[in-house]
């Protein structure tokens, strides 16, 4: 590595259930980026972004696309819809904003309307144990990657032999439907498709890792955008409950093949509150009509399946194990403006489980689902009702707001308070 200039490697994570608003913080970091990586997830995840173009639901376009100076990278970890990023593209170009500054690796699997469906018959097998999925497909892309059998972004040079290839696994899967199988199942529904991948992603499948090597060697900085959330982890999420990636730092390292060394900052995303899309435990969450003023106040819908996100208060021991797996070295705490007349606010830093107080958080579902947030009088937080969307010092908050916002940054180890955003636009944020 050359000494002149040291590389930045930022890693954005969220640190929760998904949906901090990642995309508010990975857009504004991409003003200076110039390398911005997808690394992990497909198009289940959504990212919100709201800039001088427009608002956006980015699924697999990484945030950066918006700055014609960053490029953008779809790494080897992420499971890619052809036909999702075609249209995500053709959006973005009918507004007058070019992909050219985008390029994917060749290792990305590619996920099919195949894997959707057999996402929904999976969920439909699991009855009452349902997750929740988003039915996106991204569960059966990576089942295909683990069991050694998907086809990867390399095979669309030849998108003959690619069909080719896809056959035969179409056949297997229409073996093991409950029902006769769909035209998903036939090759001849994918053969428009790949014709148009082949004239229009084709041309952007590039060596990733030979692009991320000049980049680190030049000093360039870094932003490895993560999708979903640690609480949604392959690994150490809320298992069985859980998305098919890894949304930790670790999993963005691996999924964009950055080496962990070069990795400067780990930054969490927190929502000043908790929501959870899909089933599940949630020891914070409120009563429902509760949960309901500030669900349409701060739209808090799946930005790609409107489903209405299980809204609860701040949960300090999901925050603290999320920083123990991470090493969070920053944190950005979004949406506090949402909160302004919600009232007073609990922080949870303790559960009672079985009788007992514990202050870990129980990765055994069955003991997830039994547990409950315990408030002591310390955990209580006095609301506010000032507008804060035109603040941009910390200093400037009311002063619960930044108590608040400090009872938050308890829960982790040592990292700093870097964001406080206050509104949806890319400058709507109190930057420390
Ligand atoms: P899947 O990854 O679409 O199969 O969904 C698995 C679980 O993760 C479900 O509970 C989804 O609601 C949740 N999930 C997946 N992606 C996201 C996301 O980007 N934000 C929030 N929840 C997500
Ligand atoms: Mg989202």
């Amino acid at each position: 590595m050359s000494k002149s200039k040291l590389p930045q490697v930022i890693a954005v994570v969220g640190g929760q259930w998904g949906d901090e608003g990642k995309g508010k913080i990975v857009d504004y970091l991409a003003q200076d980026a110039d390398l911005v990586i997808r690394a992990q997830g497909g198009d289940n995840a959504g990212h919100t972004v709201v800039n001088k173009f427009g608002k956006f639901g980015l699924a697999l376009l990484p945030a950066g696309i918006f700055n014609p100076k960053t490029l953008n990278i779809i790494g080897p970890g992420v499971a890619l819809n052809l036909a999702s990023l075609l249209e995500e593209i053709e959006k973005l170009q009918s507004l007058g904003i070019s992909a050219k500054n985008l390029i994917v690796s060749p290792k990305a699997h590619l996920t099919f309307k195949y894997h959707q469906t057999l996402d929904g018959l999976q969920e439909q097998a699991k009855g009452k144990n349902k997750i929740g999925t988003t039915g996106h497909g991204i569960g059966p892309t990576y089942m295909d990657k683990a069991g050694r059998i998907g086809l990867r972004v390399e095979q669309l040079n030849n998108p003959k032999q690619l069909l080719a290839n896809l056959e035969p696994i179409l056949r297997a899967k229409a073996k093991l439907l409950p029902t006769k199988p769909g035209p998903e199942f036939k090759i001849d529904y994918y053969s428009e498709l790949i014709k148009k991948a082949f004239k229009l992603i084709q041309p952007l499948v590039e060596n990733t890792e030979e692009v991320i090597y000049k980049h680190l060697n030049k000093g360039s900085t870094i932003v490895i955008e993560g999708a979903h959330g640690v609480l949604l982890d392959i690994d150490h999420g809320t298992y069985p409950k859980v998305t098919a990636s890894s949304p930790l730092v670790s999993g963005l390292l691996t999924g964009s093949g950055i080496p962990p060394r070069y990795l400067t900052k780990a930054i969490g995303v927190f929502k000043a509150y908790q929501t959870r899309v899909g089933e599940g435990g949630m020891p914070t969450e409120m009563p429902r009509e509760m949960g309901q003023v500030l669900r349409d106040r701060a739209h808090e819908y799946g930005t790609r399946t409107g489903r209405p996100r299980r809204i609860g208060y701040f949960d300090g021991v999901a925050a603290r194990y999320s920083d123990i797996l991470n090493g969070f070295t920053d944190i950005a705490i979004t949406r506090v403006d949402n909160l302004t007349h919600f009232g007073n606010l609990k922080i949870a830093k303790k559960y009672l489980l079985n009788g007992k107080l514990i202050n870990y958080f129980p990765t055994d579902e069955r003991d997830l689902l039994n547990v409950k947030a315990d408030y002591n009088k310390a955990d209580h937080y006095a609301g506010w009702t000032e507008d804060l969307s035109t603040i941009r010092s910390f200093h400037d908050f009311p002063k619960n707001v930044q108590k608040y916002c400090l009872g938050i940054m308890e829960n982790f180890h040592d990292a700093r308070l870097s964001f406080v955003g206050v509104g949806a636009e890319r400058d709507a944020l109190v930057v420390l």
